[in-house]
């Protein structure tokens, strides 16, 4: 691969695209208008393993911040490549204004340490208590302490995803999405 000079880009447009392909997830959260719902947020992280958290950025303007005040516990649901249909629509709606998990049949599932289900179509699902927020611009950064994490049996390994199975989703931009292509072994530190 041939590497060239640096070009300078404008940090007010799009400037994250230089981080993306990203990992989505999807977040189940329940709201104050009786509901559970459900949106796709790529802009997430591993934060700490103890105790183990990752934080999710939630726009103040999606009704998931408001679920999120109003009860603050929620699903950290991984999809696969195959889903990326339901998660583009998820993320192109509001549950402000329909009820996402019937309107896209997204089924749910008891979680064992928290009143807010599991996605039961995602490949793991991680459950989260708010432990910490900060606000930055328009949105809000929520680090959840991660309570039990489960994952499809037969794809998940020592080091993973089994990624000759399957692979988690990567949000490029827009409705532009990518699994996991070929994987590279770095050289041993000596
Ligand atoms: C693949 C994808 C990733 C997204 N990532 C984020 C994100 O990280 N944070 C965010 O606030 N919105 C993100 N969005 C936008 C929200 O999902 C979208 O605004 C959604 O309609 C909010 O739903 P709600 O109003 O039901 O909460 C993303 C959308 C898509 C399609």
């Amino acid at each position: 691969m041939v590497i060239g000079k640096f070009v300078k880009l404008d940090p007010k447009v799009k400037f994250y695209y230089t981080l993306h392909p990203s990992p989505t997830i999807v977040l189940v959260t329940k709201c104050p208008n009786g509901r559970f719902n459900a949106m796709p947020a790529s802009w997430n992280t591993p934060v700490s393993e103890e105790p183990p958290t990752v934080a999710v950025i939630i726009d103040k303007e999606a009704y998931t911040f408001q679920c999120l005040e109003y009860h603050n516990e929620a699903t950290i649901n991984v999809p696969h490549i195959g889903q990326a249909d339901i998660v583009y629509a998820l993320g192109s709606t509001s549950g402000r204004d329909v009820d996402k998990i019937t309107k896209f049949n997204i089924k749910l599932e008891p979680s064992e340490t928290i009143s807010v289900p599991r996605w039961s179509e995602a490949i793991a699902s991680l459950e989260g208590k708010v432990y910490a927020k900060l606000d930055v611009g328009e949105v809000r950064l929520y680090v959840f302490e991660i309570l039990a994490v489960y994952v499809k049996e037969g794809l998940y390994t020592q080091w993973g995803w089994d990624l000759t199975k399957t692979s988690i989703l990567l949000h490029g931009a827009g409705r532009t999405f990518y699994g996991v292509g070929r994987m590279i072994r770095a050289q041993k530190v000596q």
